[in-house]
């Protein structure tokens, strides 16, 4: 699709609510894939729903991540009756990684390496096979990062010639989420319940407290214009 043409169902979505632009991806993107992260971003799941679009959904299993969460995910499955595209690690770098470096590198080396294995290529090698995929980020999420993404956009990260991003929660504030949330009886990562906000790896989460920003959550002892873990990296590029 053109840049041109692109900016312009741009502007038209981003004046709308989120549940009008997962409407119009999966309308018309038949076959468009939610990337489900196993927390507040079910609610793109429901709107789908909503929409009876043909949609699928996939996760990234990094192999870390709270038991908490393993258990919400499966829970989504059972609730809304849908598969869910599981991606590992591949094998070989995963186990180089945990033998040479140990289960916790990322505390001294930083998150890069580990998240370059665990997230970026697993997510890379579901991208190749795919034409357009719905995220969960939002503007508030990460001001440094995070505060221009569009509704819809080329994917500046990955297949930037061919691969659509969707972004239909940018506008939208954690409050909103969570307000759709209870409005509309959906299920939720029981982790919120125990001052998670922003939820991730196991050993790169923590709750916070009241007052704090989500994202000092994750990764809490790299600086905040490193707090992307390379899903999105082309957020900062394009900064
Ligand atoms: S991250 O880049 O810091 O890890 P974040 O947790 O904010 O991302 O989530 C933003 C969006 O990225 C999610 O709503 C989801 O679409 C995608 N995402 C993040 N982690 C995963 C995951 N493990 N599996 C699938 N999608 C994910
Ligand atoms: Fe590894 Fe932490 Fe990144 Fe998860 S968030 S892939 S455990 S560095």
């Amino acid at each position: 699709m053109e840049q041109s043409q692109i900016e312009s169902i741009n502007k038209e979505l981003s004046t709308k609510e989120p549940v009008e632009i997962v409407k119009y991806a999966v309308k018309n993107f038949p076959g468009v894939y939610i990337s489900f992260s196993g927390a507040e971003d079910v609610v793109l799941i429901d709107m789908a729903m909503q929409a009876k679009g043909d949609f699928k959904v996939f996760t990234l299993d990094t192999g870390r991540l709270h038991p908490e969460t393993y258990r919400f995910i499966d829970k989504v499955r059972e609730h809304y009756g849908i598969k869910i595209e599981v991606m590992f690690p591949e094998k070989e770098t995963c186990e180089k990684l945990v033998t040479e470096k140990g289960f916790f590198s990322f505390y001294k080396e930083g998150h890069k390496e580990c998240c370059q294995i665990r997230k970026v290529e697993p997510l890379k090698r579901k991208l190749a096979s795919i034409t357009s995929w719905i995220t969960g980020q939002r503007h508030d999420q990460n001001p440094g990062t995070r505060a221009n993404i569009p509704a819809i956009q080329m994917d500046p990260t990955f297949f930037s010639d061919r691969l659509i991003k969707f972004n239909p929660l940018a506008n939208w504030t954690s409050k909103q989420v969570w307000r759709y949330i209870i409005d509309n009886s959906v299920p939720y990562n029981e982790l919120h319940d125990k001052g998670y906000i922003s939820i991730g790896c196991e050993p790169c989460t923590k709750s916070i407290n009241p007052g704090q920003h989500e994202r000092e959550g994750r990764w809490w002892w790299e600086d905040a214009t490193k707090k992307e873990c390379g899903l999105h990296l082309g957020n900062i590029k394009n900064k």
